[in-house]
């Protein structure tokens, strides 16, 4: 039923009012807040107008849509009549091209199904290794901190997280090529995001295009040279960029600039990703040293020797359960948008073709109607019953829903529990005396700002 009672009387210049929300005054006396913290106000919309809020946007319409039974008819059972033709994913993909993350229909259809079999359990075998050769380099490189020493963590997922994801889906040890093509990446991103939270287009000669123009430069020399180093392999493994480069040589050739267009948007959605998971963790674990102890227990009696396997990984429920809780406090994608086709109708709220629908993790999973004392860390919630792998399971998203969930679920699953796993055998981690609490600031993934510092000492 179509419901119109507590919808204002309103029009936003040629947007129709069709759901409740926030005036524009009321929006202009809200930046401030919007700012601080974003998501805060998010949830605040969601308390205040219910599970549909529209915005007073002239142009497209604009709705945050956080009812259950909503999301999962946009993203699971009429995901098609929704697509990624939106503010956000354009911004993506002015660094990423038209790669698997970004497009939609029959182009994304085909995509999928091409890349699909790099995600097999064949590959995950090969994370397994890659995650903990990464890990044991990282614990090498802080060497001796016996009695503990500062570190920012946050950089140090990054870094073991690009690693893993290098190695595992472009075969490189990270060379100079993988390591340009990362840091250009993140350049291009940070100017592309901070682009897009400014109202106003800017010159292509300001600094920051230049910027961007300087990152899409070097990124595309990089790819370009892997590629090539590819075609000229005369027994190349079977990874991601294996298939891509088979698939640009095949029958029905796929341009080269695909191939570099998947590998950039493949980065982008694998790394920080799930740096993010791990950092997050690692801070929540500083400062609750029980479900700490018991996690370092756990890996030390599964790890008893030798390089980690796959069959570790089930004798680990605790650190998955980490892993789980930690994405429902920290979702790394906190936002997820799409554009409508066609009318329709949510929650017996009218919505208009081209409108914009703003739907985000965050607000599901800190539900306390669902969820017991949600803003608190508790991994056991998790233990014996894995919530993230259900794809219709609207209360806890944090890898999407529906025919556009991550690819790389299994992928960063296996990543993070062996790099989490293998950390705590060696070391503690612990919150800095009289340090403040990191914020949790909304880029293209939820990141502490300016960093995460702990103290991380060698277990004896
Ligand atoms: C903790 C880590 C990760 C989280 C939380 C995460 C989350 C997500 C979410 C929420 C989506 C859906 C976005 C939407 O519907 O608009 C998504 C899509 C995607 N993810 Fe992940 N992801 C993670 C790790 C990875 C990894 C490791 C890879 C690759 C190695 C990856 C590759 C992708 C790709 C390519 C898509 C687009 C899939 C499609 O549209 O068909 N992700 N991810």
């Amino acid at each position: 039923m179509i419901s119109r009672e507590d919808v204002p009387d309103r029009t936003y210049l040629r947007t129709r009012a069709t759901a409740p929300g926030p005036s524009g005054p009321q929006m202009l006396l809200s930046l401030r807040e919007i700012r601080r913290d974003p998501l805060g106000f998010l949830q605040r919309m969601t308390r205040d107008y219910g599970g549909v809020v529209q915005f007073p946007m002239p142009s497209p319409a604009t709705y945050l849509v956080s009812d259950p039974a909503a999301v999962r008819h946009v993203l699971v059972d009429h995901s098609r009549a929704y697509d990624k033709a939106t503010v956000q994913y354009r911004s993506l993909s002015l660094v990423t091209g038209e790669g698997l993350l970004t497009t939609s229909g029959d182009m994304w259809r085909r995509q999928r199904r091409m890349v699909q079999p790099a995600f097999h359990q064949a590959s995950l075998d090969a994370v397994v290794g890659h995650a903990d050769r990464a890990t044991a380099a990282l614990l090498c490189r802080w060497g001796d901190v016996s009695r503990g020493g500062i570190i920012d963590v946050d950089e140090a997922m990054m870094r073991v997280a690009l690693e893993t994801v290098g190695a595992s889906l472009f075969g490189t040890d990270l060379s100079a090529d993988a390591d340009r093509l990362a840091r250009s990446t993140i350049e291009a991103l940070d100017v592309v995001v901070s682009s897009a939270q400014m109202p106003l287009r800017l010159p292509t000669w300001a600094p920051s295009q230049r910027r961007l123009r300087r990152a899409m430069h070097e990124l595309d020399v990089s790819v370009d040279a892997m590629v090539s180093m590819r075609l000229h392999d005369p027994r190349p493994p079977i990874d991601l960029l294996g298939m891509l480069v088979a698939a640009a040589r095949g029958d029905d050739p796929i341009p080269l600039r695909e191939v570099r267009d998947e590998l950039v948007s493949f980065l982008v959605a694998g790394h920080e990703t799930t740096a993010s998971a791990l950092t997050w963790a690692l801070w929540l674990l500083a400062g609750d040293p029980e479900a700490q102890e018991r996690a370092a227990a756990e890996s030390r009696s599964v790890f008893v020797g030798g390089t980690a396997t796959m069959a570790d990984l089930d004798r680990m429920p605790w650190i998955r359960a980490i892993l789980d809780e930690t994405m429902r406090l920290f979702p790394p994608v906190w936002l997820v948008t799409r554009r409508a086709v066609a009318d329709d109708v949510l929650a017996g709220r009218e919505i208009p073709a081209e409108s914009l629908l703003i739907m985000t993790p965050y607000i599901a999973q800190r539900d306390s109607d669902v969820w017991a004392d949600a803003t608190a860390f508790q991994p056991e919630r998790f233990v014996g019953q894995c919530r993230g792998g259900r794809d219709d399971d609207a209360a806890y998203w944090p890898f999407g829903l529906g025919p556009r969930m991550c690819i790389g679920r299994d992928f960063a699953y296996v990543e993070a529990m062996v790099v989490l796993a293998r950390l705590l055998q060696h070391v503690r981690v612990a919150r800095i005396p009289a340090g403040s609490d990191p914020r949790a600031v909304p880029l293209v993934t939820l990141r502490p700002e300016g960093g995460l510092e702990l103290l991380v000492s060698r277990r004896g």
